[in-house]
């Protein structure tokens, strides 16, 4: 009776831990090298967790080494699980240092090499356990462990003094969802304006949103302005400015104005001459005084006042005193 409780406990917590599936199981894999010592990558997605050495893939001894799986697809991961060789013997720790400083990188291609993509984890803080689980919620296709003693970048334990590693991993598991849902089932989408239903397979989070859409779910429009750009350079008036241009309109004012007035004396010049000359085309009345010779002219009103003229008649003798008065 407590046996039979004690395996449902353990599988109902089996079972929690498990939510995510398992992309790695029987993938495609490759690792740096492979030898008559070496065991073949695969060991490492077979499904198996078991840590003793039949289980395990492994490098050669290197400076440099490096094991890839390949999920077929990019997709949504949250954790990686990585398994050591246990074999419980005298070499335990260390196998260890051989694997201090290791990293786990995701990317998309393996154009760029074992360290392309994205750092999920890097061990910098001592010997990893033999068993280790690294949070890293990163889409992806390519899942990389590489590790290295070329002498640059790794900050190693005092411990390990040794000048070459390996990679020997009993099994490496990928967990999480294909791309487009997230939740412990995979089972729900991610929220419609995530650019390219890419959203983080914890929470749903959009790692970007379509145009128009922002917030963590993109379900909050975005207000567009219409920004109008300012020519480069273009500054607000400067007092001095303003200054110049009323200066200039002032003096601008003042030669219209000169203007104007001086047409307006040029036209009442001639056409008060023109009025004058018209009256005295006239003929001169009949009645005239000997010595003083007058005229009636009748002239428009706007001639009435100081207009003084010379008077020109025909008969010379009428001409020793000409003067036009205008009243
Ligand atoms: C891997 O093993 C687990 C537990 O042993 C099992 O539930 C699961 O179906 C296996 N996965 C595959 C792909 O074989
Ligand atoms: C290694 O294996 C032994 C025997 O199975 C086990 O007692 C020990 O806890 C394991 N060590 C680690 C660090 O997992
Ligand atoms: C956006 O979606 C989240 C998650 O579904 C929800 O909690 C939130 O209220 C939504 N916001 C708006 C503005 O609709």
């Amino acid at each position: 009776m407590l046996n039979i409780t004690l395996i449902f406990f353990v599988s109902v917590i089996f079972e929690l831990s498990q939510t995510y599936e398992n992309l790695a199981v029987n993938r495609k894999t490759e690792q740096s090298s492979i030898s008559e010592q070496s065991k073949h990558s695969g060991l490492a997605v077979d499904n198996n967790t078991d840590q003793r050495v039949s289980s395990c893939m492994r490098t050669n001894l290197e400076q440099e080494v490096w094991w890839r799986v390949d999920l077929g697809e990019i997709k949504s991961i949250y954790d990686i699980q990585v398994f050591y060789r246990n074999d419980s013997d005298a070499n335990v720790k260390t196998r260890v240092d051989y694997h201090a400083g290791f990293a786990l990188y995701i990317s998309n291609t393996k154009c760029d090499g074992p360290t392309g993509g994205q750092l999920c984890y890097k061990n910098d803080d001592g010997e990893p356990p033999l068993q280790s689980d690294h949070i890293c919620q990163i889409h992806g296709r390519y899942v990389t462990y590489y590790n290295e003693r070329t002498g640059s970048g790794s900050n190693l334990p005092p411990s390990v003094v040794n000048t070459v590693t390996i990679a020997e991993l009993c099994e490496v598991q990928v967990f999480g969802c294909s791309t487009g849902v997230f939740g412990d089932d995979c089972a729900e989408p991610c929220p419609q304006n995530c650019r390219d239903d890419l959203c983080k397979v914890e929470t749903g989070v959009c790692l970007q949103c379509v145009d128009g859409w922002k917030g963590e779910f993109c379900n909050q429009t975005t207000t567009v302005f219409i920004s109008v750009p300012q020519p480069i350079g273009s500054q607000p008036p400067s007092n001095y400015t303003v200054f110049i241009a009323i200066v200039f309109g002032v003096i601008l004012m003042f030669l219209v104005v000169v203007i104007v007035a001086l047409l307006y004396k040029v036209r009442k010049s001639k056409s008060s001459k023109s009025h004058v000359n018209a009256a005295y085309q006239g003929t001169l009345p009949a009645e005239e005084s000997q010595g003083s010779n007058y005229a009636t002219l009748n002239l428009e009103p706007t001639f009435l006042g100081h207009q003084y003229g010379h008077l020109e008649t025909s008969n010379a003798s009428r001409s020793s005193h000409p003067y036009l008065s205008v009243l």
